[in-house]
C-alpha cells in the first residue's frame, strides 16, 4: 500500500537534523517502502525547490560524506514535498490533504512540534478527516515534565487516536546495541540461570556525555538530567536489562514485561533521596583538551541565567526492582553532561563465592563482570580470572576479558536509531515504542524523587567539567562497599 508521511514541524530542527537524514538511510539501504511520499509541513512559505536545497544541506551535514550519493539523493528527493500551512487548523490541513495526500494511502503523521499544540493538531486532523483508523501518529519526548502533565498531553492524543495508532519514540530503543540486549539475554541460554539476585551482586547503568547543554539552556534548566535522560532512556535500558522473558517477541508482550519492571521499582521517598540519589551540576573545567564554561556560565538562549539554579546536569540513583528475581540487587544509574568521555554501558557484577582458595591472591581475585557497551564502540566483554603464566609459586591470578566487540569507532554506520524506528512505524510494528502506561509509571517514580529533593532541599553538588561527576556519586557506592566500573 502507498504511504504518505506527513511531518508537522517539517522545517524545524528535529526534522532537518534527524528525520530527513534518517529517512535517507532507508533509501540508501533500499528499505524505503515503495511509493512512500514524505511531506514536510510548516507555516513558513517556500517552494519545493527551496525546501529541497535546505534538506540536502542538512543531510550532507549529518550523513557521512561516503554515504552521500547524488544518485540516491535524486531518488530520495523525488519522494519529498513541501506543504505550507497551519496544522492546528482543519481547513489548512484539508488543503494539504487535497493537494498532497493520496485518498486510499496509509498515513503516518509525525508531530515534530512542541506537545503544547498536540491537541490542536489532533483536533484539526480529525476535523479534516485525516484521523482514520489506519492513521499512525508519531510523537516524542518531552512528553510532559511529570506524571500529571504527561497524562494531560496523552489525553489530548488519546481523544483522537487509540493506543494502537500512537508511536512514542525513545530513540535509545532504536539503537542497535539496546536491541541487542534482547538478543544477548534471550538468545543465549547460559545467562538466564545467572540473571537474578542469587548470582548478580549489582548492576550499573552509565550514560555519560561530553557535551554540555549547548544552545538550549532555558529548556534544560526546566528539565535537568533526571527528566531528560533517566525518566526515558535509562529506565528503558533498565527495563530491557531486567525484564522477564516475554512470551513472544511482539509489542504487547515486550511492553507488558517492561511495564512490570517499572511498576516494581522501589519508590525513593522523602529523606531516602539523601542517601540513594546524587545531584550534580558541572562547573568550569577541561573536556577533550578544551576549557569549557560551567553550567551557570553558559550563554542562555532565552531567559537570564539564574545564578541559584539547582538544575542537575548529573544524577546518580541507587534503584531497586522489588520482585522475585531482583529484590536486594542494587541497580546504580548515573548520567551526566560534561563528563570525561562519551560512553554508555551496562555492567552486570556477579557475586563471588565466600570460600576463598586463592588466599595469597585475595586482592587480585576480582568478581566476574559482564560489560555491555552501548556506545560509542559497541560490544560485550566478560571479565574472567585466569592464571598468570610463569613459574611463580601457587596460582597467581590476573583478570582478562572475553571480548565481543561489534564495531570499531572507524566503521561508518549506514543507519541510525531514528531510521530503525521510522522503518518500524512504516511497517506498523510498535515493539520498539513506549506505551502510555510505561511513560506514566516512569514519571511516577521520577516524580517521587523530585518530591524528595524538594522536601529535603537537597542541592546539586558541583563537579568540574571533564571529571567523572561529583564526589558523592562515588560515596553512593563506597557506602555499599562497591565502586563504579572504571570507564575503559
Ligand atoms: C536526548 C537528550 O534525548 O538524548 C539530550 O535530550 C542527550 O540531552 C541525548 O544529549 C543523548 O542521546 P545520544 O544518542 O547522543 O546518547
Amino acid at each position: 500500500m502507498n504511504t504518505d508521511m506527513l511531518i508537522v514541524g517539517g522545517d524545524g530542527d528535529l526534522a532537518l537534523r534527524k528525520l530527513y537524514p534518517s529517512l535517507y538511510y532507508l533509501e540508501l539501504n533500499n528499505c524505503m517502502p515503495e511509493n512512500t511520499r514524505i511531506i514536510g509541513m510548516a507555516r513558513t512559505g517556500q517552494t519545493r525547490e527551496e525546501f529541497l536545497v535546505k534538506v540536502k544541506e542538512w543531510l550532507k551535514a549529518n550523513v557521512a560524506a561516503e554515504l552521500f550519493s547524488e544518485e540516491k539523493w535524486e531518488s530520495y528527493s523525488q519522494k519529498i514535498f513541501f506543504a505550507q500551512g497551519d496544522a492546528t487548523n482543519a481547513e489548512s490541513l484539508g488543503k494539504v490533504r487535497e493537494e498532497f495526500l493520496g485518498e486510499g494511502n496509509q498515513l503516518v503523521v509525525y508531530l515534530a512540534i512542541p506537545p503544547l499544540i498536540f491537541g490542536k493538531v489532533c483536533n484539526a486532523l480529525e476535523g479534516c478527516g485525516l484521523a482514520k483508523e489506519t492513521t499512525r501518529l508519531v510523537v516524542e519526548k518531552p512528553l510532559g515534565d511529570s506524571r500529571e502533565s504527561f497524562i494531560a498531553i496523552n489525553n489530548e492524543l488519546a481523544r483522537t487516536f487509540p493506543e494502537k495508532q500512537l508511536f512514542r519514540i525513545d530513540h535509545y530503543l532504536g539503537k542497535e546495541t539496546v536491541q541487542n540486549l534482547i538478543a544477548l539475554r534471550f538468545a543465549n541460554d547460559i545467562f538466564e540461570p545467572l540473571w537474578n539476585s542469587r548470582y548478580v551482586d549489582s548492576i550499573q547503568i552509565t550514560v555519560s556525555e561530553e557535551v554540555g547543554v549547548g544552545n538550549r539552556w532555558s529548556f534544560y534548566d526546566q528539565t535537568g538530567a533526571t527528566r531528560d535522560m533517566v525518566q526515558n532512556h535509562l529506565l528503558q535500558v533498565l527495563c530491557l536489562t531486567c525484564m522477564e522473558p516475554p512470551a513472544v517477541l511482539d509489542a504487547d508482550s515486550v511492553r507488558a514485561e517492561k511495564l512490570k519492571v517499572l511498576n516494581s521499582l522501589k519508590m525513593i521517598e522523602g529523606e531516602e533521596v539523601l542517601k540513594d540519589t546524587v545531584r550534580g551540576q558541572y562547573e568550569r573545567g577541561v573536556v577533550g583538551g578544551k576549557e569549557v564554561p560551567g553550567y551557570l556560565e553558559e550563554e542562555s538562549d532565552k531567559y537570564e541565567i539564574d545564578p541559584n539554579s539547582q538544575t542537575e546536569t548529573f544524577v546518580a540513583i541507587k534503584a531497586e526492582i522489588q520482585n522475585w528475581r531482583w529484590s536486594g540487587v542494587p541497580i546504580y544509574l548515573r548520567t551526566g553532561k560534561r563528563l570525561r568521555g562519551r560512553h554508555s554501558e551496562i555492567v552486570v557484577h556477579f557475586k563471588q563465592s565466600k570460600h576463598k582458595i586463592f588466599q595469597e591472591n585475595h586482592e587480585n581475585h576480582a568478581s566476574n563482570r559482564l560489560i555491555i557497551r552501548l556506545q560509542p564502540d559497541e560490544g560485550i566483554r566478560l571479565r574472567v580470572m585466569n592464571k598468570v603464566a610463569g613459574l611463580e609459586p601457587g596460582i597467581p591470578l590476573e583478570s582478562g576479558c572475553l571480548n565481543l566487540w561489534f564495531s570499531d569507532k572507524k566503521e561508518i554506520k549506514t543507519h541510525d536509531a531514528y531510521s530503525r524506528l521510522l522503518f518500524d512505524v512504516l511497517r506498523n510494528d510498535q515493539t520498539l515504542f513506549v506505551s502510555a502506561a510505561e511513560v506514566e509509571a516512569a514519571w511516577k517514580w521520577v516524580d517521587t524523587i523530585f518530591a524528595g529533593w524538594k522536601s529535603t532541599g537537597m542541592k546539586a553538588q558541583g563537579y568540574p567539567a571533564g571529571s567523572i561527576g561529583p564526589v558523592a556519586a562515588n560515596e553512593l557506592l563506597s557506602r555499599d562497599g562497591r565502586e563504579w566500573h572504571e570507564i575503559e
